[in-house]
């Protein structure tokens, strides 16, 4: 069994969320490292391009168990988050990032999950994204999600410069 995805919490992502979500986004190397107030602006519900922004709350590591009978719980503290643009019937993935000892346990599934139900709700009817050629985790987890791949930029990302694929998936 998963030990991690039974433990994860999803919920808006806050100011006080901002520290933590930096320090995950920090140590990417495929995806886009924003700026503070970028997060904290993706938080304002008045601003010109609104954002849906979610956090995943989970245990620091994976609790697998102990041979103590009342083992201490790992403390819960933000392991991934996720940005959308919300611009019904579309909607853009600008970001989304698991912290890499919990990847591979069902939290990005989780968080992306998450954010449909929110998106669907408020109308968006597809969802879009673009990413580096060459993340080939990332576009597995798309494509495990239902994204189909619509386009290709060439060039379009920087340092190092590369190719983007424009991936889009309908929400039912
Ligand atoms: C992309 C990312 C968010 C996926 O999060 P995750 O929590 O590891 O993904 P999940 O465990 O929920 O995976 C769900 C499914 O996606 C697919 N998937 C996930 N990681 C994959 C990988 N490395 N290779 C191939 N398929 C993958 C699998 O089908 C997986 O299901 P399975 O484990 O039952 O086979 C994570 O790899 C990450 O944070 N990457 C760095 C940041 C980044 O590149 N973000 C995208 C650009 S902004």
């Amino acid at each position: 069994m998963n030990p991690v995805e039974p433990q994860v919490q999803i919920r808006r992502m806050t100011a006080a969320d901002a520290d933590r979500v930096m320090e995950i986004a920090a140590s990417l190397s495929a995806a886009p490292v924003w700026p503070r107030y970028a997060y904290v602006d993706a938080l304002d519900s008045a601003a010109a391009v609104p954002r849906l922004a979610l956090v995943a709350v989970a245990p620091s590591a994976p609790n697998q168990g102990s041979s103590r009978p009342n083992p201490a719980p790992s403390p819960a503290i933000v392991q991934g988050f996720a940005v959308s643009s919300l611009l019904p019937p579309r909607a853009e993935l600008e970001t989304i990032a698991v912290a890499a000892p919990i990847r591979r346990r069902g939290v990005g599934r989780l968080l992306l999950a998450a954010l449909v139900a929110e998106l669907k709700a408020t109308g968006v009817r597809e969802l879009l994204l673009e990413v580096r050629a060459s993340n080939q985790p990332a576009i597995g987890f798309y494509l495990a999600a239902g994204f189909v791949q619509t386009g290709r930029r060439a060039g379009y990302y920087a340092h190092p410069e590369e190719d983007a694929l424009l991936m889009s998936a309908r929400l039912g």
